[in-house]
């Protein structure tokens, strides 16, 4: 059978391979807003989280992790009861509801709809007569929807599902400011789920109900946000940047320009900033993105969530669903924590500046990853078909199997066991391999093609008498031989990400 360079190929590969199924559960129907991942989706999560962990002890930060259900009084001090809302239309006759902004967007495709006020959407609709998909009734009126999930604690008290770990980061204020002994920026990670009841979720795992969040806090000083060391080390960097004025302008293609030429042209207003946003960078493009398929977009005022003062989203380019955000940076100001401390009582004002007296409450900047969109995201882009064989070229250090195992043929006993024997001294050395022995070399080289495993060993006639194997490269498909005790030595040293630069 022909293997063609498709999407249809891509999203059964996705199912095939046991990346992404759903939706969840699948035996009952599933519903929507829901996956799953298989064993290679989980081995190439954990494959991304190990390394955003280990860069980010690396650079300073550390992590926590808090519940994912808080009470009531946590969403109305963040502004989420309130405010985090979608718009929705909600046809009079048979109650279909449909998520407004999309509804229009998908209507209307010449007019900017992201960001416009829900009084403006009502005038579209009026103006160009829209009525409802299902049964063409005249849509009248745009309601508020909120997007997050309700529920009950013990007796009945209300409490929601958090739409966001930030928030719960930001209640460890006090806790955070003692350990780090008063220094700052405080700089620190959550990863975890979140819950949205999305209206009407699509776009398989990229918009789904329940879903994993990655995200770093800084809190910082007003004059440190100015002022900030890192900031000469990265300054030089340059970004792929559309700011929302060339947006308005319907320029499409990002200006690649310094983080200094962005600050003295004001596209950024803080230095400090400029580094959540090349920190963003430096972490995607650790993944193994690569410039041709990123852009930051900075929100328009009119888009921006409650408590951004400032937000660019970090987009990559796919084939099936366009640009896609897979992290957003957000400027949150002292909102949050001013709002907590109102709520809570607590003082969270402190000295900041270490040649003041001055109390300030910290400002907040935030680098939000959504860990389900990187994955897509990093399997379309490394998705190719070359000659009809179907290459996932992930990063060595990202794809879930870091080696793969074959007896040249099943019949000699001898072969098998010393494969078998490679393949233990491998997982000895705690380098995952995976022994496969089924079907034709050819196929066992296909199957690993399409996980992303970057090395393949072959144990041959040869190795019986001088103790060599083969060991081939996934992307050039070139073979070298090396002696057996020098394949873990060699391995590790293609899984190691040593001074990435970018
Ligand atoms: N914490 C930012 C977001 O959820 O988008």
């Amino acid at each position: 059978m022909k293997i063609e360079d498709n999407i249809d190929t891509f999203n059964s590969l996705l199912k095939r391979a046991g990346f992404i199924w759903g939706p969840s559960p699948e035996i009952y129907g599933g519903l929507a807003g829901f996956y799953s991942y298989g064993p290679a989706g989980m081995a190439l999560k954990n494959n991304v989280l190990s390394l955003f962990r280990k860069e980010l002890r690396a650079l300073g930060f550390g992590e926590v992790e808090c519940p994912t259900v808080m009470p009531e009084i946590v969403w109305k001090a963040s502004g989420h009861l309130d405010r985090f809302i979608d718009p929705v239309l909600k046809c009079s006759k048979c109650e279909t509801l449909l998520r407004a902004d999309k509804f229009l967007q998908e209507k209307l495709p010449d007019t900017m709809i992201d960001g416009i006020s829900f009084d403006e959407m009502e005038k579209l609709i009026k103006k160009h007569k829209l009525t409802c998909p299902n049964c063409d009734t005249p849509i009248e009126k745009i309601e508020e929807y909120n997007l997050m999930l309700k529920t009950t604690v013990g007796n009945n008290s209300i409490a929601y599902l958090r739409p966001e770990t930030a928030t719960t980061t930001y209640l460890l204020f006090n806790r955070l400011d003692q350990v780090n002994r008063r220094q700052y920026p405080i700089k620190v990670f959550q990863y975890g789920k979140a819950y949205r009841n999305e209206i009407s979720p699509r776009q398989m795992v990229l918009r789904m109900r329940a879903f994993d969040q990655f995200e770093l806090q800084l809190f910082i000083g007003k004059k440190q946000e100015m002022n900030f060391e890192e900031y000469e080390t990265i300054k030089s960097t340059s970004l792929p940047l559309l700011d929302w004025k060339l947006q308005e302008e319907k320029v499409q293609v990002p200006n690649k320009i310094t983080l200094e030429e962005a600050i003295n042209s004001k596209i950024l207003k803080k230095p400090a900033y400029a580094y959540c946003l090349y920190l963003g960078y430096y972490l995607t493009r650790i993944l193994g993105f690569t410039d041709d398929f990123m852009r930051f977009r900075q929100h328009s005022p009119n888009e921006r969530a409650h408590y951004a003062d400032d937000a660019w989203d970090l987009e990559i380019k796919t084939r099936q669903f366009g640009w896609v955000e897979i992290c957003g940076i957000h400027d949150r100001t002292d909102y949050d924590l001013r709002r907590h401390g109102e709520f809570s009582k607590q003082v969270f004002s402190v000295m900041m500046d270490p040649n003041s007296k001055e109390k300030e409450i910290p400002q907040i900047l935030e680098i939000a990853f959504g860990i389900d969109r990187i994955l897509y995201t990093l399997l379309e882009t490394s998705f190719t078909v070359d000659n009809e064989r179907i290459n996932l070229k992930l990063n060595p250090y990202l794809a879930p199997n870091q080696v793969a195992v074959f007896p040249l043929v099943r019949n000699k006993i001898e072969i098998k066991n010393l494969a078998k024997k490679v393949h233990e001294l491998l997982l000895n050395h705690r380098i995952i391999s995976f022994y496969d022995e089924a079907g034709s070399i050819g196929k066992r080289y296909r199957r690993q093609d399409e996980l992303g495993t970057c090395y393949c060993i072959t144990i041959d006639y040869e190795s019986l008498d001088d103790n060599t194997v083969t060991i081939r490269e996934r992307d050039s498909m070139e073979q070298i031989r090396i002696e057996i005790e020098n394949i873990p030595e060699y391995l590790n040293e293609q899984f190691t990400v040593k001074n990435f630069q970018i």
